[in-house]
């Protein structure tokens, strides 16, 4: 009859069913390889359910038969992958008793170091913090105002195109953007602290240009700034001179000649000799009066003298590096030299 067909197929397969999550939770239960034959035996065994489920589907009608047996057979092709999948599991967290041979040479664990920029710079720092220079850190998201406009370099001046810049918005030009230089600390410090000043600020800065083994976009610059009154040349002279001796050794020659930089008068770059060239390490000069009188200092009392150097350009003259891009491109060949 229709009806009662319909009641016994319903009850059959939900026994398809019911077989399923019995074993389902039985199989996730079993915690030992022990338990999980026991499992096996249980379920998928010659006398297991399984099989007393199949044999039942004799007593059906040949079209109920079909579609139950289909069930019951899908179902033991999923119970078995499960259950190789738990017998694997349980075989790679089992620690075999007495595995562990306490007389294996222990490995050394590699120590971590410093990245050579950050020796660098420290070296540097250092150097400077001896001379009586702090070492003040600033943001490197910076606003256009001390990035530029308080260092002398108004919208429209020339000098904006040596520094090729990340603005965070480049559509807009936005007045925010990625330092170019760790210049602007020159006049956040100074916007914030009565003379005298002497700090050293080091930091990442960020150049939308092309590289190459002299050009990164993103690396390390160390600024200097001593304000106060009577400040000279000759004290930025003799403070770069102590410098170079102290980082590159007590005979070693340096050189001054004209530069130009927006925020410094007279400005210069400092060249040392190596190796019988002379080499470009830093941009120096005396603070512009418009620097000083941007940041609310009294420029007919107040001098000063500013410099800037690249830390990486540094290493790479001492340790004969050719190529400034090592630094950022986290090869630990190349990081665990240092
Ligand atoms: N900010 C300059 C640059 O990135 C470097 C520099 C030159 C800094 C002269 C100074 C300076 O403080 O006086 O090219």
């Amino acid at each position: 009859m229709p009806e009662s067909r319909e009641t016994q197929d319903t009850q059959t397969s939900e026994t398809v069913e019911e077989l399923k999550l019995a074993a389902v939770a039985a199989l996730d239960s079993a915690e030992s390889e022990e338990q999980l034959e026991i499992w096996r035996v249980d379920f998928m065994g010659r006398k297991g359910r399984l099989t007393g489920l199949l044999r039942g589907l004799g007593g059906l009608e040949i079209d109920e038969r079909k579609i139950v047996g289909a069930a019951a057979n899908r179902l033991r092709g999923e119970l078995e992958v499960l259950f190789e999948g738990r017998v694997s599991q349980s075989r790679s967290t089992q620690t075999p008793v007495g595995s562990i041979d306490i007389t294996l040479p222990g490995r050394k664990p590699s120590l971590g170091g410093l990245h050579p920029s950050t020796q660098v710079v420290r070296e540097i720092t250092q150097a400077f913090n001896e001379m009586g220079f702090q070492t003040v850190e600033g943001p490197e998201v910076e606003l256009e105002k001390y990035n530029f406009d308080m260092l002398n370099i108004p919208a429209s001046h020339p000098a904006r195109d040596m520094f090729d810049t990340f603005w965070v918005d480049s559509d807009t030009h936005d007045d925010i953007l990625l330092r170019t230089h760790t210049s602007p600390m020159q006049a956040r410090v100074m916007e914030s602290n009565d003379p005298p000043i002497r700090v050293v600020v080091p930091g990442k800065c960020y150049r939308y240009e092309s590289t190459d083994a002299t050009h990164e976009w993103q690396f390390n610059q160390i600024e200097g700034l001593a304000v106060d009154e009577g400040i000279t040349f000759a004290d930025l002279k003799g403070t770069l001179y102590e410098f170079a001796r102290r980082i590159f050794g007590p005979s070693q020659k340096v050189r001054f000649r004209c530069d130009y930089f927006p925020f410094v008068e007279p400005g210069v770059d400092m060249s040392i000799e190596w190796k019988g060239d002379w080499l470009e390490i830093m941009g120096a000069g005396m603070v512009h009066p418009k620097v000083l009188e941007n940041a609310g200092y009294d420029s007919t009392k107040y001098t000063g003298f500013a410099f800037g150097m690249g830390p990486e350009r540094i290493s790479m003259l001492r340790n004969e590096i050719a190529d400034i891009r090592h630094f950022f491109a986290n090869d630990l060949r190349f990081l665990t030299q240092f």
